[in-house]
């Protein structure tokens, strides 16, 4: 068997222990699958007294986590620091200066400088690897970058926060709104330091941007990602989209599309009866579409110490069988810049609005949508007994600049009591 392969370990938090605990407690299976042994040489954290339940004391120790990359007992850096620069960057710089492979959970770090960092390590000739940075547990890079390697990728979507779907869907079943359901994920420990990261779909955005780099073989562009949170999403939408056959998801959908890349991380319907209209609390989902495969569903955890582990070590594994893959799936000179679609891609809507109850006004906001073109599919008014009337529709397929026309024009009728609330419905098969 060859020499083992050495680990310099930075961030022992709950991702970091689970990573000891797995190669510590699985070390023949490792062994077996990686054809070498898989060793710690040592590790780096915040505190070094702290009690992780692990036991540490046949490790090096670094106070400073840039420290592990110039260890000559060190192969391949494992960075479980976190935060898109700062410690965790200099330590993936200097492990790549130093010729030493890299595995990150970071996907901050990696949306917003993965192009770089990945020109860096190639130019080095080492290897930067991701998986545990997207949804978790899910092998959905493995799954794209090897797995789907022959296909065309035509459409990436999932829900990839789970914090987010454990909001929405306990707004839903318990009725409770969303201020309530954020302070309970909040107890619970569900919510990263930063909540906006969650709530905001920043996090979520970032594993877009790092999925579709793969799918389409294009620079990363978070930038690019057109980015709304679950913030405004209300208990009323909730149960009006149930109404009519729908659940709210925060979704992120990537496609190339004749107008560029679309990237979009949003509130969005999708069918109760799909996949992901069934996708409960903090679980994760990521659907992949390819021209020959068809559709592929990946369902799991998206975040915790054992499914993050199992990603994280999925990589080291790989190193280990001596797999030098692309950090993208292709070299990262050879990633194109994609032009940013101007416009997205034409969905169906759901327009939910309070309309005064006199004659004739629903005859002028239906006008206002045909006069964009856009066509009635369904229609809905419920009951009323204040003077206004609650009403919603959904709308055939339509571009949102045309929705927006829409809208505004119906805020000139004179016949809108508020303003209307417009979501996109992501067209999926069950
Ligand atoms: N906060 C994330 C989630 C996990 O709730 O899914 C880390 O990306």
């Amino acid at each position: 068997m060859s020499r083992p392969l050495r680990l310099g370990l930075a961030g022992l938090g709950t991702v970091g222990t689970g990573v000891v605990r797995i190669v510590q407690g699985r070390a023949g299976l490792l062994a077996a699958r990686a054809g070498r042994a898989i060793e710690i040489a040592a590790v780096s954290a915040r505190r070094r007294d702290r009690d992780r339940g692990v036991d540490l004391s046949g490790y090096g120790w670094e106070d400073d986590p840039v420290a592990l990359a110039a260890r000559d007992d060190v192969d391949v850096v494992v960075e479980l620091v976190g935060g898109d620069a700062g410690p965790a960057k200099d330590l993936v710089e200097a492990a790549i200066a130093h010729g030493k492979d890299v595995v990150t959970a970071n996907k901050a770090m990696l949306a917003l400088h993965g192009q770089d960092l990945a020109e860096a390590a190639e130019a080095r000739g080492v290897v930067l690897r991701f998986e545990a940075a997207v949804a978790g547990g899910i092998p959905c890079v493995k799954a794209l970058t090897e797995g789907l390697a022959g296909n065309r990728i035509e459409r990436v979507m999932g829900v990839m926060n789970g914090t987010c779907n454990y909001i929405l869907t306990r707004m839903d079943s318990a009725g409770l709104p969303y201020d309530t359901v954020f302070a309970e994920a909040k107890s619970l420990g569900y919510l990263e330091a930063d909540p906006t990261l969650d709530v905001g779909g920043i996090d979520a955005g970032h594993k877009l941007a790092l999925l579709a780099a793969i799918a389409y073989g294009t620079r990363v562009d978070f930038g690019g990602v057109a980015l709304e949170g679950i913030e405004r999403v209300s208990i009323e939408d909730i149960r009006r989209a149930g109404d009519m056959g729908f659940r709210v998801k925060l979704l992120g959908v990537a496609q190339m599309t004749g107008r560029g890349l679309d990237m979009r991380m949003s509130p969005c319907l999708v069918p109760a009866g799909s996949p992901l209209g069934q996708l409960d609390g903090a679980t994760n989902m990521v659907l992949l579409e390819g021209d020959a495969v068809g559709r592929i569903v990946l369902r799991g955890a998206g975040a915790g110490q054992g499914p993050t582990a199992s990603a994280v070590l999925s990589d080291i594994v790989d190193i280990a069988r001596g797999m030098r893959l692309s950090t993208f799936g292709q070299p990262a000179a050879s990633l194109k810049t994609a032009t940013r679609a101007s416009a997205g891609t034409p969905s169906p809507y759901y327009l939910r609005m309070d309309l005064q109850d006199k004659p004739g006004a629903l005859a002028k906001i239906a006008a206002c949508l045909g006069d964009e073109g856009i066509s009635i599919d369904r229609m809905r008014q419920y009951d009323h007994a204040t003077g206004t009337a609650p009403v919603l529709v959904v709308t055939h397929r339509a571009s949102r600049p045309a929705l927006d026309r829409a809208v505004e024009a119906m805020a000139g009728t004179g016949v809108l009591v508020g303003d209307p609330v417009a979501l996109r419905i992501e067209e999926i098969a069950d």
